[in-house]
């Protein structure tokens, strides 16, 4: 049932390009000019009246929500909010008839985000569904659903299902986009041209396991250690630091590398490791000059950066080159060497890789 791999995650790693090719290819249209979610019953009208978003979810779901909330507010331009669904509820969050509530969840059965999409729905708002799990509770429930096509994911640590999810909101980006008008017929084309290249660009990324696992080994025999990142970096970089977390338990942390001179700086020592996501064009100059930061503290720092990007290379120890693409897509692809990452972590001090301690698949209590 592993077909061949050692556990489910590796396997399931190993499954993200069909996950990408099946949640995609029935919703862009033949000449690969827009998109189409036949499944949404909201109406252009209903659409036009969205005046905010909430995102709400747990976990890797909520990172891959953080990603949502960039992709909408880029291509849409309405603004988003994002919660974790532990949070929501209490907090009084502003629900009015024109907000759209996202509420993301593998599994469709976390008690969490299955209350705040039942809040939701009691203030009056539409609620569109995520999930992974046809016919799960979340999926029951919701006015709308977009199902990823990641198909069962068992190992506890999720990685297909998040990059589907990015998938997911890529498409419900775009298709906002073309009912609102906000990005030309060009623009829309161009993403979706190089959505279409992202399941070959993970293959050669996973073709590229070893050299990670090299790099896994030695970050398993340090206790500590940092992911930094800018923009959508920094919502990858969560990620990346909850999987280390999860299933190697090492410690790390996750910054907004802007953010690292207001405090965090301080816990940067010789040799630690940090590692160092640069893949947003734009801001690159930005964190080339937070990695020096770290580096002059001693640091040894893992680069994740974009094929054609080698001045990013002369300042740090490593680099692991990802393919190229637009920067709003790089989390579907800067994610993949961070999974094999803690994978190899995890095998590496000995865990057990795809039940971690003390951890559920499905979280269903509160
Ligand atoms: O099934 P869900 O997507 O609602 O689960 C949410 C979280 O419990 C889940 O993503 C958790 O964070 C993962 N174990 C992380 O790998």
């Amino acid at each position: 049932e592993k077909a061949g791999f050692d556990h489910f995650m590796l396997k399931e790693i190993h499954e993200q390009p069909k996950a990408y090719r099946d949640t995609m290819s029935s919703r862009i249209s033949a000449d690969g000019a827009s998109v189409t979610l036949n499944e949404l019953s909201m109406t252009v009208e209903e659409i036009r009246k969205i005046s905010r978003v909430h995102i709400v979810a747990c976990g890797t779901a909520f990172h891959a929500g953080m990603v949502g909330k960039y992709v909408i507010e880029k291509l849409a331009r309405i603004p988003v909010e994002t919660d974790v669904a532990s949070e929501y509820r209490y907090r009084s969050p502003i629900i009015t008839k024109d907000t759209l509530v996202i509420v993301v969840s593998q599994s469709g059965e976390t008690a969490d985000t299955l209350a705040a999409l039942r809040e939701a729905k009691r203030c009056g708002a539409k609620v569109l569904a995520i999930t992974n799990v046809v016919g799960s509770s979340v999926a029951r429930e919701a006015d709308d659903l977009i199902t990823t096509w990641a198909g069962p994911e068992i190992a506890v640590a999720s990685t297909k299902a998040y990059t589907s999810q990015l998938i997911a909101f890529y498409l419900f980006g775009l298709h906002l986009a073309q009912t609102l008008g906000t990005q030309t017929a060009d623009e829309i084309k161009e993403v979706i041209t190089a959505m279409k290249a992202l399941p070959e660009q993970v293959e050669a990324i996973l073709a590229q396991a070893d050299a990670l696992k090299v790099v896994a080994e030695d970050m398993a025999k340090h206790d500590n250690l940092f992911f930094i990142g800018r923009g959508l970096d920094y919502a990858v970089a969560l990620e990346g630091s909850l999987k280390l977390k999860e299933i190697s338990y090492i410690h790390s942390e996750a910054y907004a590398a802007g953010e690292l001179k207001h405090g965090t700086l301080a816990l940067i020592e010789e040799d630690v490791p940090v590692i160092a996501l640069a893949t947003q064009h734009e801001l690159l100059e930005k964190t080339v000059s937070n990695i020096k930061e770290v580096k002059a503290r001693g640091a040894n720092v893992l680069g994740i950066a974009v094929e054609g990007e080698e001045e990013l290379q002369k300042s740090v120890d490593s680099t692991f080159i990802i393919p190229k693409t637009l920067d709003v897509l790089s989390p579907a692809l800067a994610v993949v060497p961070l999974q094999l990452l803690s994978y190899y972590a995890s095998l590496a001090r000995g865990n057990d890789v795809d039940k971690p301690r003390n951890l559920a698949k499905s979280v269903t209590v509160e």
